[in-house]
């Protein structure tokens, strides 16, 4: 028998938990706002300013952005909807703001700017744009391979004692960088792809985050939608949508993938639950299961996707029910990298 699954949690106001040993408390699952600006096709901007609003109202905190999603787009999104939402949730609110990704005026990303200068420019910008006088987490969104990590973080820490940053984060990664950064100044949390079928962390960077104290704050757990359910083998993808050049999202690989998710389907219906909510209750277990430092951010764009995401903190996977997910989609199942090529070679996690 299948029952029909939750959309909002059941119990009340979201659990929170801590960013690493150093970082802020935050809501167990935070809002990633990319989708809102860029990325993923065309977005509806009152729709996008409702879906922030629901998500504090539902007692959600952290909401994710970059100075870089439609070029300072999503933060002055961000800023409205902190502006219009009621004063105590705004208050709750944090900010976690990647930068360095330089860009054309078509878009096209060109390369990375760590240099301790660039950095705090990035900054200044981005509280001009947040219209806040700090950033609770600050991170370089990929290493500058012509700046040592040292200097981009150092510079971040100086941001830190000016008041102007919170905390210092990283994004995608490997555990030699996070060692050398942390040696500078103290980590709150890593950013990094983390889903069902994106699970290279967890052989060397998450026991180093562990063990370093740095938390994780996992995207993609939907892997950009492709595991969330309802994805179609069909689908027609805007001009410029990441997933009309994501490998897992072509020809076979799509029709492999898709396959997985079928299988995910049918133990969902089992639990009541829907795939999205199974894949958001997996990487959340995987932080109950290590220590409860593994935060998922979820993409939603639309208040009924985040009602869903928010379902996902009320199923319950007990050792048998992830071993079942586990054997339904094992590690390394995925058809097709996580980015293109030429994005990969940005990744500093796909290296050490
Ligand atoms: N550090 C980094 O390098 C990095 C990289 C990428 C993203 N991020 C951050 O992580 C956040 C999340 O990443 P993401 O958006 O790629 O990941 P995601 O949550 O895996 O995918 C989001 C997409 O899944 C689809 N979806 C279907 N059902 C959903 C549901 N119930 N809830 C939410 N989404 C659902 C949505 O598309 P439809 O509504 O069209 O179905 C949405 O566009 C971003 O917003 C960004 O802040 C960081």
């Amino acid at each position: 028998m299948t029952t029909t699954p939750s959309t909002t949690p059941a119990s009340g106001r979201i659990p929170t938990r801590r960013l690493g040993a150093t970082g802020p408390r935050v809501s167990a699952l935070g809002l990633g706002c990319m989708g809102m600006s860029a990325l993923y096709g065309e977005s509806d901007r009152a729709e996008s300013v409702a879906t922030i609003h629901a998500a504090l109202d539902a007692g959600v905190t952290l909401l994710d952005t970059g100075d870089f999603y439609g070029m300072g787009h999503n933060e002055l999104l961000i800023a409205e909807a902190l502006r219009t939402a009621p004063a105590g949730a705004r208050e709750r609110a944090l900010t976690s703001v990647k930068f360095g990704a330089l860009r054309t005026v078509e878009g096209d990303f060109t390369g990375y700017d760590g240099r301790p200068a660039a950095v705090k420019n990035f900054a200044a910008y981005s509280l001009q744009r947040l219209g806040s006088d700090h950033i609770d987490v600050y991170r370089i969104a990929r290493v500058d391979p012509d700046v040592p990590i040292e200097e981009t973080v150092g510079a971040i820490a100086e941001l830190v004692e000016a008041g102007h940053v919170r905390h210092v984060g990283l994004s995608e990664v490997g555990a030699d960088t996070l060692r050398r950064a942390a040696a500078v100044t103290p980590i709150s949390d890593l950013q990094i792809e983390y889903s069902l079928i994106s699970r290279s962390i967890e052989e060397k960077i998450l026991p180093t985050a562990r063990e370093l104290g740095i938390g994780i704050t996992a995207y993609g757990v939907l892997s950009r939608g492709l595991i969330s359910g309802h994805f179609t083998r069909d689908r027609e993808l805007a001009p410029g949508d990441f997933r009309g050049m994501s490998p897992r999202f072509q020809g076979e690989n799509l029709r492999r993938n898709l396959d997985l998710v079928d299988r995910l389907r049918a133990l969902a219906e089992a639990k009541g639950a829907s795939v999205a909510q199974i894949a958001v209750a997996w990487v959340l277990a995987q932080g109950e299961r290590r220590g409860a430092d593994v935060v998922p951010l979820v993409g939603a764009r639309r208040r009924d996707r985040l009602a869903e995401a928010l379902g996902a903190l009320d199923v319950v996977l007990d050792d048998a029910d992830l071993a079942a997910i586990e054997e339904a989609v094992p590690a390394g199942a995925a058809a097709g990298e996580r980015y293109p090529a030429a994005q990969m070679a940005h990744l500093d996690s796909e290296r050490s």
